[in-house]
């Protein structure tokens, strides 16, 4: 388990489309405990792997501090509703925008166990897993961001993430 850098605008592997997953390996548990591990640190609700500098199709999401969720391959399978609030990223820090997503958001995924599972979410989870699995084809918030980007002079409720 260890902290692992995290990637910042401007830098490639965060414009990248991450590749699927095909099987589980030690050194993909690894990288799952140290996505967890950096993303508690930096007191976010969820990370990509590109975000540490891997181009892999996997994220962690945990949006109350005790309900973590590990999602490879995942897709969206539903959605519903909208939501318009700010937003933040780990890999933008000190800054917030405006950014319109669903309210409702279904997934489908693989977990450690390389079995596949759902998972719903409304409001911030909805969003966590949206701005997440954008990362995994290379986007940021902050080309969706309506209006302007801040400063995020307060912390906003996706510190990052969020
Ligand atoms: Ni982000």
């Amino acid at each position: 388990m260890a902290i692992r850098n995290i990637r910042e605008i401007g830098e490639e592997v965060l414009t990248k489309k991450c590749k699927v997953v095909t099987e589980m390996t030690p050194r993909t548990r690894e990288l799952i405990e140290d996505m967890l591990d950096t993303m508690y640190e930096a007191n976010g609700v969820g990370l990509a792997a590109p975000q540490v500098g891997i181009l892999k199709r996997i994220v962690v999401i945990d949006t109350t501090g005790e309900d973590p969720h590990i999602l490879i391959n995942p897709r969206i399978v539903e959605t519903s509703g909208e939501q318009v609030g700010q937003e933040a990223c780990l890999s933008v820090p000190g800054k917030t925008g405006q950014v319109t997503r669903p309210n409702y958001v279904k997934a489908v995924a693989l977990d450690v166990n390389m079995k596949e599972y759902e998972l719903e979410g409304t409001e911030l989870l909805a969003r966590a897993i949206c701005h997440e699995l954008d990362h995994l084809d290379g986007h940021l918030y902050v080309e969706k961001v309506e209006g302007s980007l801040e400063e995020a002079t307060v912390e906003v409720e996706m510190d990052e993430e969020e």
